[in-house]
């Protein structure tokens, strides 16, 4: 989750964390059938709704918006080579119109304030911290706009020391639900709904296939390519222990 690249792989590390992450469905946990039912529940939206998935990577959230609404989909990230992904899978499935890849920072975007309809972000928030990306994003949503963005959040009160010190120096923001409604309301959201990611999913849609990856990559890898593989799996070892006291939470956010 903390590991993902950010920028093309002009640098040993990068091209490793590259070289892990290309080519999966999913750079981040993430499920379509919680998707799929948040999209179901979501107040009506013009039609067509005018759409973005921020920090995108390969675009499973924007497939499957384009697919939803049969709408247009900005599709943001720093990664030209995600983006690159995400044009081939899009055009796979016949999707190449409606996908718009944006190479940019979503943290930067220039474009018309209220211009959005539905912004979604998965898994990719943290890159500007929580309170910082819901910041920056406000201005873009229309007035009766919704943002739905997931973020890593502890689920129990008291998260055991070892989970709690590793998220610390991995991603010293993690906040509680509570937390995180409270630094949206302070942002200009109304919150809509909360969803948590089921564990499983992470299993599924994350970490089961980049294991296979690792298998895969791991004889006779780089140096950084050894160390991004460590990472990753401290990572994983830490949620098989401790997935139950913390997650992704999926902040389904109003406008109005
Ligand atoms: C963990 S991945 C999640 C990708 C995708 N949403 C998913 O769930 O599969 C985070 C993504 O955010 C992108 N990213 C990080 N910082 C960014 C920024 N400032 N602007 C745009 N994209 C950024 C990374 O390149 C990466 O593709």
């Amino acid at each position: 989750m903390s590991s993902a690249p950010t920028t093309p792989a002009t640098d040993p590390a990068k091209a490793a964390l590259i070289a892990l992450h290309r080519g999966l469905e999913r750079l981040g946990p993430g499920s379509d059938a919680v998707s799929r039912d948040i999209l179901k529940a979501l107040p009506r939206l013009p039609s067509p709704p005018r759409l973005a998935d921020l920090g995108c990577g390969s675009g499973a959230a924007s497939l499957m918006l384009a697919a939803h609404f049969q709408a247009p989909v900005l599709a943001v990230d720093l990664s030209a080579e995600f983006l690159g992904d995400l044009a081939h899978r899009a055009a796979a499935r016949g999707l190449g119109a409606l996908i718009r890849p944006v190479l940019a920072d979503m943290g930067a975007l220039d474009w018309p304030e209220a211009s959005l309809d539905l912004l979604w972000s998965e898994g990719a928030a943290y890159n500007l911290g929580f309170a910082g990306a819901l910041g920056a994003w406000r201005r873009l949503l229309a007035p009766l706009g919704v943002a739905v963005v997931s973020e890593l959040s502890w689920h129990v009160p008291n998260p055991p020391e070892e989970a709690a010190a590793y998220w610390r120096a991995a991603y010293p923001d993690v906040s509680d639900e509570a937390g995180n409604r409270a630094r949206a309301e302070a942002a200009g959201y109304r919150l809509l709904g909360l969803r948590r990611l089921p564990r499983q999913a992470w299993w599924d849609s994350y970490y089961d296939p980049l294991l296979a990856r690792i298998a895969k990559l791991r004889p006779g890898g780089s140096p950084e390519l050894a160390e991004a593989i460590a990472e990753t799996e401290t990572e994983i070892d830490i949620f098989r222990r401790f997935g139950d006291s913390y997650g992704y939470t999926f902040y389904i956010l109003g406008a109005d």
